[in-house]
């Protein structure tokens, strides 16, 4: 073909995390079809929908079934019902939002991508190991990106000391996706000081603030200041089920201005454009989920992930294996043992206990050496993961 491509493509790895491991295991099982697999690799959910959530898509799906309920092409930024839904999802955080700051969407995995549109030629700073999308999706926009190490000697969670320059686009996520790091109210202030003195914009990925057990702002926006310099992302995938049902949003708040343009009205443009809203009985579940009656219901499938997080914890502390996470978050960071790289410890794990984590390299350089189990499998599955970890350190 004669056609030219994005040359940014060329930077980034050739498959995607989670597709490089899929595609290993389907290696490893047409090869071995008698092992008996325990996936902790993906944080993918495996608890049903909950009753209210099944109820109101039930009811939904009823209403599409009848001439004089039937709806078509859903309101571009989602139904009211929904914005006022999540509208007072933040007011138990003390926050207020405006419903015209909401933005409904089909996933934070498709918002954290998308969002790179909206902006130009900026430094974007990200922590390093790190839910995959934040780089690789400013890598195919070919932004120039620069980590900020999360360590053991920093407790996982990067600060903005010492950092010059301004004007940064720099990506938070807490709790963190791999390690499990919480921030806490002090240092998230001191991001939103450095965001605002700067002119930089946090973009806030919220979508495990359901894990958060101690006291830790689930909302970015708990933070005086936030609002003139982060937007926030957050899901229902992980607390309510929703990985295969898709549903979660974006707030962008309307005095976040940057070239004369408003960020909320330019959201709303690019959304408007390329995306036709979520379904209506997704929507109607969600409402569901964010109801008082599911929000106890998803506590209890927090509660019940939490509960296989404290059983992995604890085989690999009586096992001597440091590790992190698993407190205020459903994922486990364990530093690998033995020699060879955290993929070869992947792979060592794999054949020898026939159990799917996910190697720390896969989140960034600074994930070397490390390695991530979920605790989102079910108790059965988790047992015997546990009793085979036991066997395997
Ligand atoms: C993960 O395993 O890191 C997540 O499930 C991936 C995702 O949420 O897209």
């Amino acid at each position: 073909m004669k056609i030219k491509i994005n040359e940014n493509y060329r930077s980034v790895g050739k498959s995607y995390l989670f597709s490089e491991i899929a595609s290993r295991v389907a290696k490893f099982t047409a090869a071995h079809p008698e092992a008996r697999m325990i996936r902790l690799g993906i944080g993918d959910v495996t608890l049903p929908l909950t009753p209210a959530v099944t109820s109101a898509m039930s009811a939904a799906v009823s209403e599409m079934a009848e001439k004089s309920t039937f709806r078509g092409y859903a309101p571009e930024f989602g139904y009211d019902f929904l914005l006022e839904a999540i509208k007072r999802r933040y007011e138990r955080f003390g926050v207020a939002l405006g419903t015209s700051e909401i933005f409904v969407s089909d996933g934070a995995k498709s918002d954290v991508g998308n969002i790179t549109e909206l902006f130009g030629d900026n430094t974007v700073l990200i922590p390093d190991p790190v839910y995959p999308v934040y780089l690789d999706s400013n890598l195919m926009a070919g932004r120039r990106v620069e980590f900020l190490p999360a360590t053991e000697e920093n407790g996982f969670l990067p600060m903005p000391d010492g950092i010059r320059g301004e004007g940064y686009i720099i990506y938070i996520c807490s709790p963190n996706n791999p390690t499990g790091a919480v921030y806490d109210r002090e240092m998230l202030a001191a991001w939103v000081d450095f965001a605002n003195r700067t002119g930089s914009l946090i973009i806030f990925d919220a979508a495990y603030e359901a894990y958060i057990s101690d006291g830790c702002p689930h909302s970015i926006y708990e933070i005086e200041g936030a609002r003139a310099c982060a937007v926030e992302i957050c899901s229902l995938s992980k607390d309510a089920g929703f990985t295969g049902t898709r549903c979660s949003w974006t707030v962008v708040p309307s005095e976040l201005t940057a070239g004369g343009m408003s960020l909320c009205e330019m959201w709303g443009r690019r959304q408007a454009t390329k995306f036709n809203g979520v379904p209506y009985v997704v929507q109607r579940g969600a409402e569901a989920a964010l109801s008082d009656t599911g929000r106890e219901e998803c506590l209890g499938l927090v509660k019940y992930y939490m509960e296989n997080a404290t059983r992995l914890a604890s085989v690999l502390r009586k096992r001597g294996v440091t590790f992190t996470g698993g407190v205020s978050s459903p994922y486990i960071w364990l530093k690998c043992t033995g020699t060879g790289s955290s993929w070869e410890f992947f792979d060592r794990l794999l054949t020898e206990a026939n159990i799917v984590g996910t190697p720390g390299a896969g989140f960034g350089k600074c994930g070397e050496g490390y390695f991530r189990l979920t605790a989102f499998g079910s108790h059965e599955a988790t047992d015997e993961a546990a009793a085979r970890l036991r066997t395997f350190f």
